[in-house]
């Protein structure tokens, strides 16, 4: 058995991923009206180096090479998401039909290469028009996004059926609405859990709204799920811990998967910071937790959590920083490899979240891997190659940890790699390096790393 040879089934689908606003540019061609990215990377000291996505890869213009790159990499599939206010500059209300039409052109040419198209309808880039009318603390975002869904399933639905709803909702509420690291920044700390709910509510609308279009369509929802452990024994830190896991990962599935908040105090507090009744929380729930086609798990470091400890300095542990008064503080992973991100490289933690959901959600939905990468910053060399090693290594080793949750019963159906080429990586803008393919930001010439050759040959012996 080589190296590269891994216990996956036969039916296995490989994958790569990318986000609209990681990669699309073109912000504001075509009638594609503002998202809270681009207001957000607009504001001095946002981005690093002050970056913005309005150019990114220019994939929208360079569609068609970039089809034609997944092509010769063989990938079974290809998750990408709508940009919103591409499609519905406004959020609602008066189709673009330029903007519809990039997609419907990106489906066909998937299509005709042989590439099932996964869209992902929400990865973080609201309308900016809906933002200024209160963004995901209000009902009203929940219906507009699932009327959304209903516009992109009738235009595409009859090519498509594979079909994600929002990207990380949990990434989405603590970075851009309890911290201030992402769009749209509101750093409301735990009052912001009207935001969970919403996008949950969004969520189930837009599960019904695929479905109405017929017994064909497919949903499921992508989430970001890490395992969290305590720093140490002691009370505190197992509590800090307990409390950091419901908060971050099951206040976000349990709903989805359970048809409930994970304890009392959480829909308590839902209830209150909503200004939700009894009856319409429960209403909500129901759906909230329509069952699902597939469940997609994006996973890329666990977390340490431990008791904050007076006066002791927690920058730089994460590329966020926690306010004073939360409860809990992540502490850094140590004696592991690191990526040129900083982040930990544990690929056994993946088993042990899929694990974990297996044994949480007895009704779990098939899974697929739908994000799983890593930024090594490495370039063109003289010889116009790019030899990101670290990257197969940490690649090999994830597929490894997938075929062990496999074995150890888990459903996994498929594994994406983040990401396709290089792209806007929010916050870190463009110095953060996760693609098979490399992009020189400047020229937008696409160079195909040493892994993009490494993971083609991963595909072909798996079909073989
Ligand atoms: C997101 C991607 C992001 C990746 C690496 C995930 O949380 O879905 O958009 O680029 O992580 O940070």
């Amino acid at each position: 058995m080589t190296p590269d040879q891994l216990l996956l089934p036969s039916s296995f689908r490989f994958g790569t991923a990318t986000a609209a606003a990681q990669i699309e540019g073109a912000a504001e061609e075509d009638g594609r009206g503002p998202s809270i990215w681009d207001v957000f990377a607009a504001e001095p000291g946002r981005i690093r180096g002050g970056d913005t996505p309005a150019v990114a890869c220019d994939h929208y213009h360079r569609r068609a090479e970039d089809v034609r790159d997944l092509a010769d990499l063989g990938v079974h599939d290809y998750r990408f998401s709508i940009s919103w206010s591409r499609v519905l500059p406004d959020g609602r209300g008066t189709i673009n039909l330029p903007g519809l039409d990039f997609y419907s052109r990106l489906v066909d040419d998937l299509l005709a290469a042989g590439i099932r198209p996964v869209p992902t309808l929400y990865h973080w880039d609201l309308p900016q028009a809906l933002q200024s009318e209160g963004g995901w603390l209000s009902r009203s975002t929940s219906e507009a996004f699932a009327d959304y869904a209903a516009t992109m399933v009738d235009a595409l639905g009859d090519r498509v059926t594979t079909w994600f709803t929002l990207n990380e909702m949990n990434v989405h509420t603590l970075y851009g609405h309890a911290l201030t690291d992402h769009a749209p920044a509101l750093g409301m700390g735990l009052d912001c859990l009207p935001v969970a709910h919403n996008l949950l509510r969004g969520h189930g609308l837009a599960v019904d709204a695929i479905r109405a279009a017929g017994p064909r369509q497919q949903a499921g929802v992508v989430q970001q799920h890490f395992p969290v452990r305590a720093a140490s024994d002691s009370a505190e830190d197992i509590d800090a811990a307990d409390l950091f896991r419901i908060l971050t990962n099951w206040t976000f599935s349990d709903p989805i998967l359970s048809g409930r908040y994970p304890e009392d105090w959480v829909a308590e507090l839902v209830l209150t910071s909503a200004g939700l009744t009894a009856q319409q929380l429960e209403d909500d729930l129901v759906v909230v937790s329509r069952p699902l086609d597939h469940y997609g798990v994006n996973y890329y470091e666990p977390t340490l959590i431990e008791a904050p400890r007076p006066g002791k300095d927690y920058s730089g542990v994460l590329e966020v920083d926690f306010p004073a008064d939360m409860p809990f503080r992540p502490v850094r992973v140590e004696g592991v490899e690191r990526t040129d991100f900083d982040w930990p490289v544990v690929p056994s933690g993946l088993t042990d979240i899929l694990v974990a959901l297996r044994e949480r959600y007895p009704d779990l939905p098939p899974v697929t891997v739908t994000e799983n990468g890593c930024s090594y910053h490495d370039s063109p060399g003289p010889d116009g190659a790019v030899h990101d090693d670290r990257r197969i290594d940490y690649l090999r080793a994830h597929l490894h940890a997938v075929a062990d949750a496999i074995a150890a019963g888990v459903d996994v159906r498929g594994y994406y790699v983040w990401s396709a080429m290089d792209n806007f990586e929010w916050a870190a803008g463009y110095a953060e390096r996760f693609g098979l393919v490399h992009v020189d930001h400047t020229t937008q010439e696409r160079t195909r790393k040493d892994s993009w050759y490494w993971y083609r040959d991963v595909i072909t012996r798996a079909a073989g």
